[in-house]
């Protein structure tokens, strides 16, 4: 039976280690096809997504394992670094980054960007009804022309973020959340 969306919205959680199993391209299409039903000010339809296959999963991995490797100062230890983090890119079942078109006015802008960040996670809920895990990772690779490049992002779009996706090895505990009645003003 599908996963209740009530359910589905209190029991996601993200996902860190993903069992081996692939995730078929048909999964895939299935999550981005429900992902696109967002809520959406003009239809600008402002999300674009690359999924990336193996290759494009190493230079990924590789770019951040390159920014990783920054920090460390012996050239054999960097290197490993680096290749450490591309293998674990590479290994992850599926990655998907999400892109967004940039519009000149900063409005509609704006509103793209929170219409994408509504896709990402419609794409985290639809997957954990499919019972797959997901990952959301972000930070300044996503603006590093290398990882652009390894991705293949065209100019005119941003990554806004990369979601990991598997079959869940294992499920964390919920971080600890204050209740919205203490952050909700009731106005008369
Ligand atoms: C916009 C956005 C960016 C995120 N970027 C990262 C990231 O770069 N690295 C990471 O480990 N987690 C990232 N996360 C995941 C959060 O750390 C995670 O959602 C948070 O710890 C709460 O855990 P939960 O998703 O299991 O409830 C991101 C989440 C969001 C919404």
């Amino acid at each position: 039976m599908p996963m209740d969306v009530l359910e589905a919205i209190r029991s996601r959680r993200s996902i860190k280690q993903f069992t081996d199993r692939p995730v078929s391209r048909e999964e895939i299409s299935r999550l981005l096809d429900l992902a696109v039903n967002a809520p959406n000010h003009r239809m600008t339809q402002p999300w674009r997504f690359y999924v990336l296959g193996p290759e494009t999963r190493r230079a990924y991995g590789a770019v951040l394992g390159a920014r990783k490797a920054k920090r460390v100062e012996d050239p054999e230890a960097a290197q490993a670094v680096l290749e450490k983090v591309a293998e674990a890119e590479a290994a992850i079942p599926a990655t998907i980054s999400v892109a967004m078109t940039l519009d000149e006015n900063p409005e509609t802008r704006e509103e793209d960007y929170a219409a994408t960040m509504m896709v990402v996670e419609n794409l985290c809920l639809a997957a954990h009804g499919m019972g797959l895990g997901t990952h959301i990772k972000s930070g300044a690779v996503m603006d590093d022309p290398r990882a652009r490049a390894a991705v293949g992002v065209p100019e005119g779009e941003r990554i806004v973020a990369t979601v990991h996706l598997g079959e869940p090895a294992e499920i964390p505990d919920p971080k600890p959340r204050q209740t919205a009645e203490e952050f909700t003003t009731w106005v008369p």
